[in-house]
């Protein structure tokens, strides 16, 4: 029986998130270890295309999609973008990226069922066209998204990001260590997004001066990055996380995990993502990452995941 598999990986923003839907640049890296994985394979003549989302128990045929089912809209712009017409097949997705937790975990499923329809149709898309499909779904169901998470999904590239700019890909000089903890509160982006923008047209001098002091802050990660310098970097996150305080996106169980982070010798930690909720991340060195996860999970974190950025 005739099969296709495509995977994307999950996401961590390092800086920058919440300035970069206001044109600021962010810095974000692919995150291999969660990912979700689309599986095409054939179905009887006729059925038209079934859609299973296995994780969330939701399964119906794309011809009776309900109009908002972000499955539905993204395996739609497919069959137009190619102008094919719809196959008789089953597409199959599973995750294990954690949902509204500031990892991606909507994009990353949107392009994988998008890469394995396009691959099942003969036509697997480059990372541009992937990306720029899986935005057009993204704007459908968070209003106003940057796109950094699309790109640097659809890429699987660390990326330093400009809203409405091809992406450059980075390379840190060195490979660094990350973890990621889960306060186990479930936040999505749309609803964060949606408050920061409430507090910007409450008071847009001082919001976009935050937004400009965020944006520097990744700017200059990018450099020190590059340069290996990780002790620095750790007081650019630690900046930034200052600054996300300030636009009332983090939260008592964010700021616990940032703390006992700190506390066990991370070099620096912030929240990653919409925020109030959702994972933190913590730059930590090699030796130190035991010592740092017992911390966090010490201090009440759901899950602790550890990621070389190379
Ligand atoms: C979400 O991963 C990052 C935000 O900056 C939203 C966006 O960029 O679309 C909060």
């Amino acid at each position: 029986m005739r099969r296709v598999v495509s995977s994307a990986p999950g996401k961590i923003i390092l800086l920058g998130e919440h300035a970069v839907v206001y044109g600021q640049p962010a810095l974000a890296v692919p995150v291999q270890s969660v990912r979700a994985t689309a599986e095409m394979c054939e179905a009887d003549a006729g059925t038209g295309l079934e859609i299973h989302a296995a994780d969330l128990n939701e399964r119906f045929f794309l011809k009776h999609a309900p109009p908002n089912a972000p499955l539905g809209i993204v395996t739609r712009f497919v069959i137009d973008k190619l102008t094919l017409a719809e196959p008789d097949a089953r597409l199959t997705i599973r995750s294990t990226i954690p949902v509204a937790g500031g990892m991606g975990s909507g994009a990353a499923v949107s392009a994988a069922a998008a890469q394995a329809l396009a691959a099942w149709l003969g036509t697997p898309l480059p990372p541009a066209d992937l990306s720029a499909l899986v935005y057009e779904g993204e704007k459908i169901h968070h209003g106003t998204p940057s796109g950094i998470d699309n790109t640097v999904i659809c890429f699987a590239m660390p990326v330093y990001f400009v809203k409405g700019k091809p992406p450059e890909i980075f390379a840190p000089k060195r490979p660094f260590d990350l973890l990621i903890a889960d306060t186990g509160v479930r936040s999505p982006t749309k609803a964060s997004v949606i408050a920061v923008r409430e507090l910007w047209q409450s008071d847009p001098a001082r919001y976009e001066d935050i937004f400009d002091h965020i944006g520097q802050l990744a700017c200059d990660a990018k450099k020190t990055l590059e340069a290996g310098d990780w002790d620095r970097l750790g007081v650019l996150m630690n900046r930034n996380q200052e600054l996300l305080r300030l636009l009332g996106v983090s939260s008592p169980e964010l700021e616990k995990l940032i703390e006992a982070a700190l506390h066990a010798g991370a070099n620096g930690a912030k929240l990653s993502g919409g925020g109030r909720g959702g994972n933190m991340i913590a730059l930590v060195a090699r030796d130190q990452v035991e010592r740092v996860r017992g911390a966090l999970i010490g201090v009440g974190a759901t899950r602790v995941l550890h990621s070389i950025v190379e």
